[in-house]
């Protein structure tokens, strides 16, 4: 049985524990957090602690953390025998350096508290700082999804960006596309079928090669009429700045 410690009670934190709770061999020993504020749904679930210095003794802890608050909470653990991890897709190994066995455990997937995902599907990109420490890693990963990668602090960094543009952009892009609907009284739920086939065919075609729109067409005057109806000059500007760049990657004429 592996003993493992979450600390951090936000989206990560509360997905880990849905998982693990459904798996075999793993067991939650506890979860610390450092406020009480959103201990609330592990109560009676687990024993949860907001005083660090309470903190169990654990073959793993994870730091589904903030950021920002990584490395400060890591340098706590420094003592503990059991092996460190974070969460996060954007901060190196090294930030977990006080602690002689690190690692990583970066779920690569979009996590909100009440969404239900699918975490067989979920991709664990993995790193350690010891060959025994990663398959340690891979043995946890295994109990909730077969989808465990190897993959170094250096590219971690390059999947994070990419996820920012695959993810947080084109949710950002649905947000502004709900807005124009809204204002014009148009139900957001007509687009839904639109979405869905967008994120289905880059499943198995390159999103290069699947590219359509005014843009990939240089259709400038349908450009022009979309840019007039946006009023605001924050859309028009990634109007304008998205065709620009589908244009250039196409190697379209401006
Ligand atoms: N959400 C995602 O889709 C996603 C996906 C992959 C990886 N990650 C990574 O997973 C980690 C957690 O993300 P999340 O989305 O679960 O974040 P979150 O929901 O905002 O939770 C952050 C946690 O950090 C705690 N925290 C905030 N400020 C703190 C401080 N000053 N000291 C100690 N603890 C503090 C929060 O406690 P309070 O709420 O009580 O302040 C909460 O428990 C991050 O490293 C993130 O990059 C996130």
């Amino acid at each position: 049985m592996i003993e493992i410690v979450v600390l951090g009670s936000g989206n990560v934190a509360t997905h880990l524990f849905k998982a693990f709770s459904a798996s075999e061999g793993i067991r939650i020993k506890q979860v610390y957090n450092h406020s009480e504020a959103s201990l609330d749904f592990f109560e009676n679930k687990v024993e949860i602690t907001t005083d660090f210095s309470e903190i169990a003794e654990a073959d793993v802890y994870i730091l589904a953390l903030k950021d920002d608050v990584i490395p400060q909470t890591a340098e706590k653990l420094k003592d503990r025998s059991g092996l460190v991890v974070h969460t996060s897709g954007s901060v190196a190994l090294d930030a977990l350096s006080g602690c002689s066995r690190r690692g990583v455990f970066y779920p690569l997937q979009t996590f909100s508290k009440d969404n239900e995902l699918n975490y067989s599907e979920i991709p664990f990109c993995l790193e350690a700082n010891s060959e025994e420490d990663l398959q340690l890693l891979k043995k946890i990963a295994d109990r909730i999804s077969g989808k465990a990668y190897d993959i170094s602090s250096e590219q971690r960094k390059k999947l994070h960006l990419s996820a920012v543009f695959v993810c947080n952009f084109v949710n950002h892009l649905y947000a502004v596309g709900e807005q124009i609907c809204q204002k014009s009284e148009i139900p957001f739920d007509i687009l839904k079928p639109l979405i869905k086939e967008t994120a289905s065919k880059v499943q198995h075609a390159s999103p290069a090669g699947v590219q359509t729109g005014p843009a990939i067409r240089n259709d400038q005057s349908t450009i022009n009429t979309h840019l007039d109806l946006l009023e605001s000059s924050e859309n028009r500007k990634i109007y304008e700045l998205l065709t620009s760049a589908i244009q250039t990657f196409h190697g379209k004429k401006l």
